[in-house]
């Protein structure tokens, strides 16, 4: 098992209360609000796909509040059952994303509404972001948008500022969003970003197909 994995499969049963009781301070300071703002995002009854959907918080909020339809997928073969207990009629399985081009994405509906992915993209480099942000277009069409909800900040010099604040609790194997640089480099690919700042550390992107 990799070091990241067992990371995950440790704290699955102990994320929600974690997450909830550290909601005011970094890395999940806005947390709760990124979740009401994806709530005012999303239509209703749509269909989504979870990235990381971990133990399926999110999901379950989407599911009760906008009868949505949630799949996902996570690393954590522990954080998979317990989102599979909460969400209903749901495809969740356990993979590494790392893994994804050669992952088979038909199991999930081609018309999926939105792929979301909440604190999980920080796993990845920005150009590697680009380039899954590409292939899910490339695999569930143009007509889907992206949502991510993530740690990040409006520039890289306030991102600087953070990181010097926090001292050791920055993880630096992390990559998190500095919006000015992204939007910059999701712009020179077409796409439409909208973005808001949900808390100090934390950023709400859609992004969608021109
Ligand atoms: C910080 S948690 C976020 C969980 C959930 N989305 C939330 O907002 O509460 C990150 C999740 O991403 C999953 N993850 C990390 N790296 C992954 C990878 N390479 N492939 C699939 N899932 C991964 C972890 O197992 C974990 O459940």
């Amino acid at each position: 098992m990799t070091k990241q994995k067992k990371l995950f499969e440790d704290w699955a049963e102990s994320y929600d209360k974690f997450v909830l009781e550290n909601q005011h301070s970094f890395p999940f300071k806005g947390y709760s609000e990124l979740i009401d703002e994806i709530i005012k995002t999303i239509e209703p009854n749509s269909t989504i796909l979870d990235l990381g959907i971990g133990t399926g918080y999110v999901a379950l909020n989407l599911q009760d509040k906008l009868n949505c339809k949630i799949n996902g997928i996570d690393l954590s073969e522990k954080m998979v059952q317990i989102a599979k207990n909460r969400i209903r009629d749901s495809i969740i399985v356990p993979t590494d994303f790392n893994n994804y081009q050669s992952f088979d994405w038909t199991i999930f509906p081609s018309e999926t509404n939105y792929i979301l992915g909440t604190y999980f993209f920080h796993h990845f480099t920005d150009d590697k972001k680009v380039e899954i942000i590409e292939f899910l277009f490339d695999k569930f069409g143009k007509g889907t948008k992206i949502l991510i909800g993530d740690i990040g900040f409006l520039n890289s010099t306030l991102m600087t500022e953070k990181k010097e604040e926090l001292k050791s609790e920055w993880d630096e194997t992390e990559y998190y969003f500095d919006l000015s640089t992204f939007s910059k480099k999701l712009e020179i690919k077409s796409y439409a970003i909208k973005s808001k700042i949900i808390s100090e550390y934390c950023v709400l992107m859609e992004i969608k197909h021109q």
